[in-house]
């Protein structure tokens, strides 16, 4: 992952936890409305794909185990990772793309209703992907996978050539001669793999996203009201398909790209044929960023703009990440996909404890309050969710007391230790294992291996019931914790 020049190293630390008294007192621990409905803290695990689905997306029982575990430190709110809602297979990523995953997802709220004893309410984050192919092995490349063109033969002076001496040409040429004869595409499918993008309207199905996408978002919202979740959120965040409209490098030319009012419309149109599906008072809302953090991309200025636009069309609450882009990742190694989480980017959307002098904590927080205040300002009340870096009460209670943001996120820190929640209101806050923001759980992820945190994943191994990870060395969920004074 990309790190920060300066390399400063950061500690998570915390002077004070609250006793169980000033816990019930504290904005933190008061309930915040989210449309029609409740959460009884101001808490939230943002979504986090863990890798324990099925190649066919379904519900497994380690998901139920990986959730539920959340659910016993009962935090206001969980959000299920991204899920695919397009009825194509996308490896382990779970999926809600027809009716036969509402079964499996009725057992995951059920299971989650029973882990909080009905305490935490549960989200699931509705993502739609374009395609993305692995790096090519470079001769496959040549040999099989590119489309030789009289652009090609010209570069290298060979018309009339047969097409096969062509790539072999091709193939024998250097890095920078590559880069020169070959489309800009071409070479980033090369050193990437290939990969869609919104603005590739030639392809029919890229121009019929418009037409597309607003029905299978909708199909997929009723699937996860019936299934029994408390709300939806759109995933219109990082690298995906949503996000990607939104992107000031969106410049498609049929109304959709170019100017924010274009960009934000078929956003906007999805939430309508959510809302026209799944009714008023089911809760619906989106995660978006308040930075791209690419020198193209949306800025702060565009959040702002696509924040209250999103609150005036009446959305439940907002979400805010920041970074987390395809455009900046590193080339991934021959046979693996491109990563949106490895250029500055994606150290913005995850920053590790190496950092720069601002430091890997609460990096997101002034966006935040700003989008809120924009919010505020246009006479919206919706709650916004920050999230980034933040790991303790004080920091969490400080950015409610000055109202940078309504809920606070809990990403990292929650995978770190999912009793947080019950700890710190229980004011055993000092038996908290803080997040070291080490990134280890991230890179799992990158290698689409199932996560787990470094804190916990090797510790009593042994234990009842302990389930462990397919390399046989982790366990796949934390230790239990009981409350005890010692
Ligand atoms: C393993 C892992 C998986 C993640 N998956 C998602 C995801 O599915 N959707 C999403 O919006 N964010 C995802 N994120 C980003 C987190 O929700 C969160 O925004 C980020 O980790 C920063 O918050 P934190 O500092 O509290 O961890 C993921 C993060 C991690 C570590
Ligand atoms: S592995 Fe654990 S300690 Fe490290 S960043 Fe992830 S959650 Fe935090």
């Amino acid at each position: 992952m990309w790190k920060p020049s300066e390399r400063i190293k950061y500690v998570a630390t915390t002077d004070r936890w609250p006793t169980a008294g000033e816990a019930m007192r504290s904005h933190l621990f008061s309930p915040v409305k989210i449309g029609s409905t409740e959460l009884t803290q101001r808490t939230w695990i943002p979504a986090m794909v863990p890798w324990r689905s099925n190649e066919d997306g379904e519900v497994t029982d380690d998901v139920i185990d990986w959730y539920s575990r959340f659910a016993q430190g009962k935090p206001g709110a969980i959000v299920i990772e991204a899920t695919g809602i397009r009825d194509i297979p996308s490896g382990p990523l779970l999926r809600i793309s027809n009716d036969s995953y509402i079964e499996g997802l009725r057992r995951l709220v059920d299971a989650v209703r029973v882990a909080s004893d009905g305490q935490t309410k549960l989200y699931i984050q509705l993502i739609d992907f374009l395609s993305i192919r692995r790096r090519p092995d470079p001769e496959k490349y040549f040999t099989r996978f590119l489309n030789i063109t009289a652009e090609h033969r010209n570069a290298l002076s060979m018309t009339g050539a047969p097409e096969a001496d062509v790539r072999d040409a091709l193939a024998l040429l250097s890095d920078e001669e590559q880069e020169r004869v070959l489309t800009v595409r071409e070479f980033e499918a090369l050193r990437f793999g290939y990969r869609e993008r919104v603005t590739d309207v030639e392809l029919p199905e890229i121009a019929e996203l418009p037409t597309t996408l607003p029905a299978l978002f909708a199909q997929a919202a009723a699937r996860a009201k019936s299934a029994g979740f408390d709300g939806i959120e759109l995933h219109y965040a990082h690298a995906y398909t949503m996000s990607s409209f939104l992107s000031a490098t969106n410049d498609r030319q049929d109304g959709y790209g170019g100017t924010r009012e274009n960009r934000i419309r078929l956003p906007l149109e999805v939430f309508q044929a959510v809302r026209d599906r799944v009714g008023d008072e089911f809760p619906v809302g989106c995660r978006f960023l308040s930075d791209e953090i690419i020198g193209d991309g949306s800025h702060l200025d565009d959040a702002l703009f696509f924040g209250v636009e999103f609150a005036r069309v009446g959305m439940d609450f907002l979400s805010l990440s920041r970074g987390g882009k395809f455009d900046d990742a590193k080339p991934p190694k021959v046979g693996w996909a491109a990563y949106p989480y490895t250029g500055q980017s994606g150290y913005e959307c995850m920053p590790s404890y190496i950092s720069d002098a601002q430091g890997p904590f609460e990096r997101n927080v002034e966006p935040v309050a700003a989008i809120r205040g924009a919010v505020r300002n246009a006479g919206f009340s919706i709650p916004v969710v920050v999230a980034g870096g933040i790991y303790s009460y004080e920091q969490a209670e400080r950015l409610l007391c000055d109202d940078k943001a309504d809920i606070i996120g809990f990403a990292r820190q929650a995978l770190a230790d999912p009793d947080w929640f019950e700890k710190v209101r229980q004011g055993y806050g000092d038996k908290v294992m803080v997040c070291r923001y080490s990134n280890y759980c991230e890179g799992l992820d990158q290698k689409h291996k199932q996560v787990t945190c470094e804190l916990w994943d090797r510790k009593e191994l042994d234990g009842d019931n302990v389930v462990l990870a397919s390399d046989g060395k982790r366990r796949l969920t934390a230790p239990a914790w009981t409350p005890s004074p010692d």
